[in-house]
């Protein structure tokens, strides 16, 4: 894999911009390389403001929406309708506001048992995933990190024998006061895309992105280390206060 990206933008309006440049810039050339986008969204606060975004004008309308699924980096292990499903928070800020088709969008059934939601979250996968290859190749992975280095729902101090070989996998951890258990993709299912942006605002997360891109690799303290694209780029957006804790030559803009 290439070395990863690093940009900052001055703050976090900056950063949800560049954000949604991207997305579409991806999105247009998924759309006509391959005739489709497989995009996957993160939950959390940090995209929000991307997603806003999106379902305004211009992008609403330049997005690919017909050629575009949807998949989730994880999910808590609540029902579609409750107000800590990423599933539902991605539906109220963006999904419901455009023209994608309601059969693009692949949720892992958070109303389920956990292990229930894995495998039917992995059979979904399965159905993007080409002959001879262990997950689908998505185009575009957003990802956010926690103030405690966990990214999806890959938390520090947890590594299962299964993500060798599984693309989904449960988890249960408490963070800040979020629903304890989900199902998350493993580092194998995200490694297979093309690209992975992670998003990160704010003076709270300087000491993880430090720790994960320019501390010593350390895995199991820093989940984020783990994502490495084998035939991708990963690309990290953050703004000047996520940044503030790189050293200055890491912190370009
Ligand atoms: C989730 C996420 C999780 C999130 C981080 C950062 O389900 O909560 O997918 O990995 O990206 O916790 O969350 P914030 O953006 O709210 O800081």
């Amino acid at each position: 894999m290439q070395s990863p990206q690093i940009y900052t933008h001055a703050d976090y309006e900056a950063l949800s911009h560049a954000a949604a440049e991207r997305f579409l810039l991806i999105a247009r050339q998924a759309a006509r390389m391959y005739d489709r986008f497989l995009v996957v969204l993160s939950g959390g606060g940090t995209p929000e403001g991307l997603f806003r975004l999106l379902a305004s004008t211009p992008y609403r309308d330049a997005l690919p929406w017909n050629q575009t699924h949807v998949f989730w980096a994880d999910e808590r292990c609540v029902p579609p309708d409750d107000p800590g499903s990423n599933y539902g928070q991605a539906v109220r800020l963006l999904l419901s506001r455009v023209r994608v088709p309601k059969a693009n969008l692949h949720r892992a059934p958070g109303e389920r048992p956990p292990a229930q939601a894995a495998a039917e979250y992995a059979a979904a996968l399965r159905e993007f995933t080409l002959p001879g290859e262990m997950a689908p190749r998505f185009d575009l992975v957003l990802l956010g990190l926690g103030e405690d280095g966990h990214t999806a729902s890959l938390f520090p101090g947890q590594m299962s024998a299964e993500e060798e070989t599984a693309t989904v996998e449960v988890a249960s951890a408490d963070y800040q006061g979020r629903p304890a258990q989900r199902v998350t993709l493993t580092p194998l299912a995200i490694n297979a895309a093309r690209e992975v942006d992670f998003l990160v605002s704010g003076a709270d997360k300087a000491g993880a992105v430090a720790a994960t891109l320019a501390g010593p690799r350390d895995p199991l303290r820093w989940p984020a280390q783990r994502i490495a694209p084998g035939e991708g780029q990963v690309v990290w957006m953050l703004d000047a206060m996520a940044a503030g804790r790189l050293p200055a030559p890491l912190r370009k803009r």
